[in-house]
């Protein structure tokens, strides 16, 4: 079992601690933040009932793990493996619960650098903003399920598959308790579209001169 204390800090949410990998410099390790945790893996502050529903605290990697299957089943002739969103490699034990491998995404740096990190520093440019068209045409297309998206939640890398792209890293997959975007394109297209309207309207470059 890895002990957490021995990571490397990557980045963290409101929910998660982000880790480096302790072996694998192209992966990470994702941990729900214990202190939101009840002592039977619950959510806090839920009522009892909700709190325990669909796997409690591990909730959130549950909706990821099934957007990934959906999209590698729905490619499956293509033998397509890269998507959108962060690619998942599965789980590792620690000694704060279980953590979920996934790909670590960088940018042109070395570093990690999120769409609200780039826009907040005003380096967002026409680059990024071609990436970003072409993220939310790919999460129509590929009928990938947006979530509680934020601008934090949307990283930029060049490497992954050489050229510019932004990856969904939180936020990922269906929340509605009756999945009707995950079972209809077109529906989960018109959510895709509002998300992007509310994220492009965060981002500074998109009010002044574009
Ligand atoms: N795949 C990844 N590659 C590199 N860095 C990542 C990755 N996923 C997350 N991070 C870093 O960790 C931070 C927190 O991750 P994440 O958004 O998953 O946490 P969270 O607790 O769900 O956040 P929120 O409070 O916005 O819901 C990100 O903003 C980013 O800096
Ligand atoms: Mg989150």
């Amino acid at each position: 079992m890895i002990l957490v204390r021995n990571l490397e800090l990557l980045g963290q949410g409101t929910q998660k601690l982000v880790y480096k990998h302790p072996s694998d410099t192209d992966k990470i390790i994702k941990i729900m933040k214990p202190e939101h945790a009840t002592s039977n893996g619950g959510r806090k502050r839920q009522h009892h009932l909700r709190a325990h529903h669909s796997q409690g605290i591990y909730k959130q990697f549950r909706r990821e793990i099934l957007q990934y299957l959906q999209l590698c089943k729905n490619n499956y002739s293509l033998q397509r493996f890269t998507f959108p969103m962060e690619t998942v490699y599965g789980f590792i034990t620690t000694d704060k619960g279980l953590g979920l491998v996934t790909e670590k995404v960088i940018d042109p740096n070395g570093s990690t650098m999120t769409l609200y990190e780039l826009s907040n520093t005003n380096l967002f440019n026409d680059t990024h903003a071609k990436a970003l068209d072409k993220f939310f045409d790919e999460c129509c297309e590929l009928h990938v399920v947006l979530g509680e998206v934020n601008i934090a939640g949307i990283m930029y890398t060049e490497h992954r598959q050489g050229s510019p792209e932004f990856v969904l890293v939180d936020g990922i997959g269906e929340k509605l308790l009756i999945p009707f975007r995950a079972m209809s394109k077109t529906i989960n297209s018109r959510n895709v579209r509002k998300i992007e309207a509310k994220i492009k309207s965060k981002i500074g470059y998109y009010s002044t001169k574009h």
